[in-house]
């Protein structure tokens, strides 16, 4: 069998148990609080992952993307949501068409949104499912709540559109007041509603906080990422994904370059680094050149030296997924698994 000894780096490993752990954990969760449960497939964008999901009791998967579903619907799965606003009339072509094949739902958070979703459902003689897309302390898209009854009426008097619900991101506590004033406004414009899709890293952390909410909509779990640890929503234990890299040069006593740059590990990060290097816990990646970690080991007691193997936890698993052709899946040294990231670059 081949071992991760026999890879080049860098390379991108997922530890199977541990993506497998996250998995069953985030069930049991929302069994136990009698959420439905939909996978968000940014994280990994690769259609047997997202089975495994989907096996262990997900009702379904939401992609960000038209051209995400069409790779997801093409692989076999009939209950797609697209929580994004889909805008223009080649993409709303390609919409319909994906919802003749398969159940899918999208949001909207304008009554622009809605007329162009109702004239293309029309145009193409064919239903679609939409939810209403509230907006949050994010401040990233979403309805302002005096607009919450006007979008979802827009939807029900469409001949084409099926009215589905409440879209929130991120279900957050915070956002729970809303939430409650938003359905409250549905219920008395007599606007009945289905469900109520909450989702993110912190949506999953508050969903004993949020009854209202019916599904829970989460993707970075899956793998998890160094952004998640820092947040507190999950210990490095958990963080299923390894960027393995090779030192590849100590020009001096306290630094290093790993053969990872900024085109494996992304540039993503928060301020405090660019990913967590797991044999030395207290080096810091200070910067990213495209093919080089510029990595500080001041404060380590021991350092690396050149050829030496190491592991990075990235910042953002999502867009080191959205790098990569191949993800390798791994238990302890061996390899067990090739996965091709079937939808990578998937961002029309
Ligand atoms: C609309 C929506 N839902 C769910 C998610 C998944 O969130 P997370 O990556 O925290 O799991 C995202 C992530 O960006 C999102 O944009």
């Amino acid at each position: 069998m081949m071992t991760v000894h026999d890879l080049e780096t860098p390379c991108v490993l997922i530890d199977m148990s541990i993506m497998e752990n996250n998995i069953r954990q985030m069930q049991a969760r929302c069994n136990l609080l009698g959420k439905d449960f939909r996978a968000h497939i940014k994280t990994h964008k690769i259609p047997q992952i997202a089975w495994v999901q989907v096996l262990t009791g997900a009702v379904g998967i939401a992609c960000q993307k038209v051209s995400e579903a069409e790779v997801f619907a093409d692989a076999g799965f009939d209950n797609i949501q697209i929580p994004y606003n889909i805008v223009g009339e080649r993409k709303l072509d390609r919409l319909l068409a994906l919802a003749k094949q398969t159940r899918l739902t999208v949001s909207a958070d304008d009554l622009a949104v809605v007329a162009g979703l109702a004239s293309a459902a029309a145009r193409h003689d064919t239903r679609l499912r939409v939810m209403v897309d509230l907006g949050t302390t994010m401040r990233r898209t979403g309805a302002a709540l005096d607009q919450i009854v006007p979008t979802a009426r827009a939807i029900v008097q469409a001949s084409h559109l099926d009215f589905a619900g409440v879209l929130i991101y991120p279900s957050t506590a915070d956002n729970r007041e809303m939430l409650q004033a938003a359905l409250s406004n549905l219920s008395d414009a007599g606007i009945a509603v289905e469900s109520i899709s909450g989702g993110g890293m912190g949506g999953a952390r508050d969903a004993e906080l949020m009854p209202e909410v019916t599904e829970l909509r989460v993707g970075t779990y899956v793998f998890n990422d160094w952004n998640s640890v820092r947040a507190g929503y999950c210990a490095p234990d958990d963080c299923a994904m390894r960027v393995r890299a090779t030192v590849v040069s100590r020009p001096d006593a306290d630094r290093g370059f790993l053969d990872a740059g900024s085109k494996t590990l992304s540039s993503d990060t928060d301020g405090s680094g660019y990913g967590h290097i797991v044999e030395y816990p207290d080096a810091r990646i200070v910067r990213l050149s495209e093919e080089h970690a510029h990595c500080d080991f001041s404060a380590c007691q021991s350092r690396p030296q050149v050829g030496e193997i190491v592991h990075v936890i990235p910042m953002h698993t999502c867009v080191v997924s959205n790098l990569h052709d191949h993800l390798i899946g791994v238990r302890g040294q061996d390899v067990i698994i090739d996965w091709q990231v079937k939808a990578r670059g998937c961002v029309v």
